[in-house]
């Protein structure tokens, strides 16, 4: 009996296989490496391939003795969708198509699936409960979307699946050994970091003319560990013998980018340099979960607030610096 967590080699995938390696569970690796890393998985078993790859997964799952899957690996900028939409449906959506075939083939009848509040889109209202229509409003969202409704469509063919609506994941491991790579990642956090420790010029603020207490966009931010420790609440809820469903991994607390700015400096006693520019289009004024249901059916709750991510991504990207 193992585990297989696809896209493991990520930033929340190699959070997540090392909370269960933690827990002494089997793990096993599928990450194709176009956007991750190998050393950050340790020795976990690990095959280098894509998860349309059928051949390999029934390889994989005959020789581990899979019984459930985590599935991250998927395209997740948000830009390059709305420029390359084949390349984003061909690989989360045609992808995750052609790995449920082989996962199905080979007796697998449990999945964590990677969705994203982007579903969401603008929402109505927050906080966001699973009651909000989806609405995505770009390609990346739209794959996300394509795919919870396929996989709450495989219950009745034998595989159940929880979509888990990330929030805003952010922050590094306890030990600043793992963390969100800058470098692949154009995520609010990581480039507030770049930005204090000066390998990129002032962080540009996307509109202060937002109709919120300080006019900047307000989001839920989720320390990428208590993100990892959902995933594990959702495989044990399906274990017990759970129902599909589609539910938000949130705090329940709205942070302005103001006050993530405000929170690295008094963390790491400098200045963040930043200049205030124009809106992003696209950008929802504010996101944050109602974390009602993943509480009452996973049982899991953020244990991490804001200090504590911004400290873990200022400590590990602290070492960038003191390493150059
Ligand atoms: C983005 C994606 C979302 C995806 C999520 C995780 C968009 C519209 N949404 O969410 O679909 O699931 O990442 O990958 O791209 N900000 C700045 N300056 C910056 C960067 C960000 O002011 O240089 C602001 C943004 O305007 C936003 C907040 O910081 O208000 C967070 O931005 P970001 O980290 O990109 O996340 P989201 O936009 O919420």
């Amino acid at each position: 009996m193992a585990v297989l967590v696809t896209g493991g080699a990520g930033y929340i995938g190699s959070h997540t296989v090392r909370l269960l390696v933690a827990q002494q569970r089997e793990v096993v690796v599928l990450d194709s490496l176009e956007l991750g890393t190998k050393s950050r998985i340790g020795s976990v078993p690990f095959y280098e391939g894509n998860i349309s790859d059928e051949k390999l997964i029934e390889k994989i799952c005959k020789k581990h003795d899979i019984d459930e899957v985590i599935h991250f690996a998927a395209y997740k900028a948000v830009g390059e969708s709305m420029e390359q939409p084949l390349r984003y449906y061909n690989n989360n959506v045609a992808g995750t198509i052609n790995l449920v075939r082989a996962l199905l083939a080979n007796g697998v009848e449990r999945l964590v699936f990677s969705s994203s509040a982007a579903v969401y889109g603008n929402p109505n209202s927050v906080p966001v409960t699973e009651e909000e229509p989806m609405k995505p409003e770009s390609v990346y969202a739209e794959t996300k979307a394509v795919m919870e409704r396929f996989l709450a469509s495989c219950e009745a063919i034998g595989l159940r699946t929880v979509s888990l609506r990330y929030f805003n994941a952010a922050g590094a491991s306890a030990d600043s050994t793992i963390g969100e790579d800058w470098s692949m990642s154009q995520n609010l956090v990581p480039l507030v970091m770049k930005a204090i420790l000066g390998f990129s010029g002032p962080l540009n603020v996307f509109g202060n003319d937002y109709p919120t207490p300080d006019g900047t966009c307000i989001r839920d931010y989720i320390h990428v560990e208590d993100l990892a420790d959902a995933h594990i609440k959702a495989l044990d809820y399906l274990a017990t013998g759970g129902k599909s469903l589609a539910c938000n991994v949130g705090t329940g607390k709205g942070t302005s980018v103001l006050e993530v700015l405000d929170m690295a400096e008094q963390v790491s006693g400098r200045k963040v340099p930043h200049v205030i520019t124009h809106r992003r289009p696209g950008d929802p004024v504010s996101v944050f979960a109602d974390p009602t249901m993943v509480r009452a059916l996973l049982g899991w709750k953020a244990t991490h607030d804001l200090r504590d991510i911004i400290s873990s991504a200022w400590n590990w990207h602290s070492k960038a610096e003191a390493n150059s």
